[in-house]
């Protein structure tokens, strides 16, 4: 499972980035605001860090001002995907910018239904949101396994993004289900390496080490 980083914050990215966590960013227009910067300066120093594809949103309602944006975007970078909302404009935006050869992003996805039409409009990722469904005592990871099935009923290439993850147990679920890409804030991709034997553990050994007199150096 390729892991995107959620965030517009240059630091966090660089971090994990280092560490060869980072196979592509997402961002929205509420991180581009939690960032305080502006979306194209911001966007295009996320793109010369990362090989993989950053996803900028769009922020017009209507199809044609979406895909003119769509458009200027995409011109930020090589590796830009271009988000869009899963409306009927925001389709009508996929299908000229996958035609185009611009990666595409449909958010906002809560239904297979929804994600079948983005399939078929073009799009490269579909990011069905996991924790707003959850937030509504809904079952988000059930919506990831019904898109698994029926793209690979039909051989779809569209890659799955699962998106809008808060926990490690989300990674995790996401990763058995099969999703391609699973996008999380830093904080949740840094928890996946605790453990609270792994601190018990290294506890003790760092205690006996003291004790034997260990010294590697
Ligand atoms: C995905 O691309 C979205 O930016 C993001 O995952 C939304 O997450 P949220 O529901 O925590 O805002």
């Amino acid at each position: 499972m390729k892991f995107f980083v959620d965030t517009a914050e240059i630091d966090a990215i660089a971090e994990l980035n280092d560490l060869g966590m980072v196979d592509g960013v997402t961002t929205n227009p509420s991180l581009i605001l939690k960032s305080g910067r502006d979306i194209l300066e911001v966007t295009k120093e996320i793109c010369a860090m990362v090989d993989g594809p950053v996803s900028a949103e769009v922020v017009a309602t209507d199809a044609e001002t979406m895909l003119e944006e769509g458009k200027k975007l995409a011109g930020i970078a090589e590796n830009i995907a271009v988000k869009v909302p899963l409306t009927w404009a925001g389709l009508k935006t996929c299908k000229a910018l996958s035609e185009q050869g611009t990666m595409v992003n449909v958010t906002l996805c809560f239904s297979a239904n929804q994600a079948l039409l983005a399939a078929k409009a073009g799009a490269t990722f579909i990011s069905p949101f996991i924790g707003r469904l959850d937030d509504l005592n809904l079952d988000g990871m059930d919506l990831i396994q019904d898109i698994r099935t029926i793209y690979d009923n039909y051989g779809f290439s569209t890659e799955i993004l699962a998106a809008s993850i808060r926990s490690v147990n989300h990674m995790k679920d996401a990763a058995l289900i099969g999703a391609d890409v699973a996008t999380a804030p830093p904080g949740v991709i840094k928890q996946m390496a605790n453990h609270v034997l792994t601190d018990k553990g290294l506890d003790q050994f760092v205690q006996d080490a003291a004790k034997a007199g260990i010294k590697i150096l």
